[in-house]
């Protein structure tokens, strides 16, 4: 399979658009949108048998054999993360996944939870709501750069007080998109009697991933982001010793019938998104499995920052072994620094020049978060370095 600009017939993705923002909030290719689609018929021939009777394992009418169908769908998740499907349940998105673990955590006044700068954002405000509920507090540990693993590990580990409870870790920092040495971070943590949250919602389809290999508590993640699954699919991976008093965000009729059967109906919603997961992963093994994938994504997005950094002529400093498919770039100084300053150029690269990309203030300057998918090749990089250099020159000159 060669991969690049032609792939981009797989999805509907605008041409017009040089797309360099996969991640955020995924985008489904044409084909597994085809496969929910017909889920979503089948569904509709017969809904209330399918979604009350078929669905999950709370009993409407005589007990049935058959494995419920969000059951079937959760092996099949499972087996690509290296889970049982046994220990892992379906939630709408991480932050929805998070929420469960935090609001469901025994935390007592004075306890902390500690999370990182590179964290994200609104999984951050949900333990800062967790801890404001039971008295708790929040630390936040800076990671310092440039970034190292074993920065990254010490500073995690230098940040645990004697109430430190449980610690958020990013698998694959949002906006600065590094890979953090999460098996070590769990390993120092867990030594320290601290529960570990890892949130990967950057991670399936991104890496090689076996959630199990990890030593922590609790994996939550995305498949609509890279595993080309539809959204919105997230998963919550629980060690089976920590499924006990886990419960889900939202309260239904699976309460106190067991995790799986819990998370499984939580009122009634469409659940096309997880039972569409296989063909999801048909598509992955058709453009040549996942290991292809990456070989062709993690070279694109280094060389890519690499030669972006080039052009704009400012320091690219991370190490490649935390590079995935995505990278973050620091800009050039006159573009700004501010919040404010991101908001304008994203909007300026959108609208005027045709390019998605995230763009991020932090640590006094501008940076931007370019992905790399299937779809993407050199030349989409090269445009972002063209118009950023364009937009550099005119707003030197101003
Ligand atoms: C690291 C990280 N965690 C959590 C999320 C939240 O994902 P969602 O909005 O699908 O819950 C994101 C979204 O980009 C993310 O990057």
């Amino acid at each position: 399979m060669t991969f690049g600009r032609h792939l981009l017939e797989e999805w509907l993705l605008d041409p017009a658009i040089t797309y360099l923002n996969h991640p955020t909030v995924g985008a489904t290719p044409r084909r597994v949108l085809a496969a929910q689609r017909a889920l979503q018929d089948e569904i509709e021939r017969q809904p209330s048998r399918f979604l009350l009777r078929e669905l999950t394992g709370v009993i409407v009418g005589a007990w049935r054999p058959e494995r419920p169908r969000m059951r079937v769908a959760a092996d099949r998740v499972a087996a690509f993360v290296g889970a049982s499907g046994d220990d892992l349940v379906f939630v709408d998105n991480a932050t929805t996944g998070a929420n469960g673990v935090l609001r469901s955590f025994p935390f007592e006044p004075g306890d902390e939870i500690l999370v990182s700068d590179l964290g994200y954002g609104g999984i951050t405000l949900a333990a800062t709501f967790a801890a404001r509920e039971r008295g708790a507090t929040v630390r936040t540990v800076s990671i310092p750069t440039p970034y190292s693993s074993d920065g990254i590990a010490d500073a995690f580990e230098q940040a645990v007080g004697p109430r430190t409870r449980l610690a958020i870790v990013d698998h694959i920092a949002a906006e600065e998109a590094i890979i953090l040495p999460l098996a070590e971070i769990a390993s120092r943590l867990r030594r320290r009697g601290v529960y570990v949250l890892a949130d990967g919602a950057h991670a399936p389809g991104a890496l090689p991933l076996d959630v199990t290999s990890f030593g922590v508590d609790w994996y939550v993640a995305n498949l609509h982001k890279w595993a080309f699954v539809p959204r919105s699919s997230g998963f919550l991976w629980v060690a089976p010793g920590r499924q006990a008093g886990l419960h889900p965000a939202v309260i239904s009729w699976g309460l106190d019938q067991g995790m799986t059967t819990e998370f499984d109906l939580v009122g009634t919603r469409d659940p096309s998104p997880y039972l569409a997961a296989p063909a999801a992963f048909a598509f992955i093994d058709e453009l040549g499995g996942l290991a292809a994938i990456h070989a062709y994504t993690h070279d694109l997005s280094w060389r890519g920052a690499q030669m972006l950094a080039k052009r704009w002529e400012t320091p690219l400093d991370t190490p490649r072994a935390l590079v995935g498919p995505m990278a973050s770039v620091m800009l050039p100084a006159p573009l700004g620094s501010t919040r404010e300053d991101a908001a304008r150029l994203r909007d300026d690269l959108l609208f005027e020049d045709m390019i998605e990309v995230q763009i991020h203030a932090s640590r006094g300057r501008l940076h931007a978060r370019v992905s790399a998918q299937v779809y993407n090749d050199m030349a989409d990089y090269n445009r972002l370095a063209d118009a950023v250099r364009n937009r550099t020159r005119s707003q030197a000159n101003c």
